[in-house]
């Protein structure tokens, strides 16, 4: 259990979800740097890995004692949220880990009345407790990843800069819409994550463009520059800025977590995670 002094701020967690129904696009690479970047300027982190290959897990260098709870058993009430939190290496940042058995939860939940809420309502009495929740979807738009949007507040989309990956992007927005219209009125995209990044590329600069004319200016955020040490790191489960913190990935997700910290949008949820 990670949580043993309250925070001096009153104010409920602010709610973040890196989301993109693609797979390989930097989603759990985003999330697993970005609490690290948080964490490193004081503010407390809680990372929610949502996905049953619990990559986020193994990036943050968890090992399991045995002893606490996972997102499972926080999901199937067999664990309370305080029981699912555990503490990882990296100051202030704590983590419910995932376990593969999470896919079998998914399947056996999916249909269930009220499946899509239970995540929200479980980790709302974390939200006194830390600055940032950060959940990690899984790719695939299922129970997870919905119930995940359902109990964020703040959705980021880290996408690579193809035009086939456009195609992702509108679906994503179809799919915040249907979430606004069914279970969380307060769900917003806040910015859009260019990931394995090459700004020289003209392909990147028109995508760019696109986004911008469709979405506002605002709302492209500082792109991630493809970086070898982002793709090594979780190899040694270490975040980029343990690995290689001088390399271009931390520079670069440093940025992104500054530009999050800084959003003058953002004002910290009334009623916590809940919707
Ligand atoms: N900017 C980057 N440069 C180089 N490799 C990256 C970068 N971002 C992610 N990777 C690597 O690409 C792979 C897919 O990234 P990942 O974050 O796991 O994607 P997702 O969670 O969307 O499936 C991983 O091996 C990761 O280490
Ligand atoms: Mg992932």
């Amino acid at each position: 259990m990670a949580v043993r002094t309250k925070r001096k701020d009153p104010r409920p967690a602010r709610c973040l979800v890196f989301a993109n129904r693609k797979g390989g696009c930097g989603k759990t690479t985003t999330a697993v740097n970005v609490s690290h970047a948080l964490s490193r300027t004081g503010s407390r982190v809680l990372l929610v890995d949502m996905d049953p290959q619990a990559h986020a897990t193994l990036s943050v260098g968890f090992k399991t004692d045995g002893a606490c709870g996972d997102i499972r058993a926080l999901l199937c009430g067999e664990a309370s949220c305080h029981q699912a939190v555990a503490v990882t290496s990296i100051e202030n940042l704590s983590l419910i880990p995932s376990v593969l058995a999470l896919s079998a939860y998914e399947i056996e939940n999916a249909s269930r009345p009220g499946a899509e809420t239970r995540l929200s309502q479980r980790v709302e009495p974390l939200a006194l407790d830390f600055d940032f929740i950060i959940f990690d979807p899984p790719p695939t738009i299922g129970l997870l990843a919905v119930a995940s949007m359902v109990a964020a507040r703040e959705v980021y989309i880290p996408m690579q800069m193809h035009f086939l990956a456009m195609e992702g992007l509108a679906e994503m927005v179809r799919l915040i819409y249907r979430i606004n219209a069914t279970f969380n009125s307060r769900l917003c995209l806040r910015g859009i994550i260019p990931t394995f990044l090459n700004e020289k590329t003209r392909l990147a600069r028109e995508i760019m463009d696109e986004i911008r004319t469709h979405f506002g200016l605002d709302t492209i955020f500082p792109g991630v520059r493809n970086n070898i040490s982002l793709a090594e790191a979780p190899g040694y489960r270490q975040t980029i800025f343990q690995y290689a913190p001088e390399s271009a990935g931390a520079q670069d997700y440093e940025r992104v977590a500054r530009r999050i910290l800084d959003d003058p949008k953002s004002h910290p949820q009334e009623g916590g995670a809940e919707s």
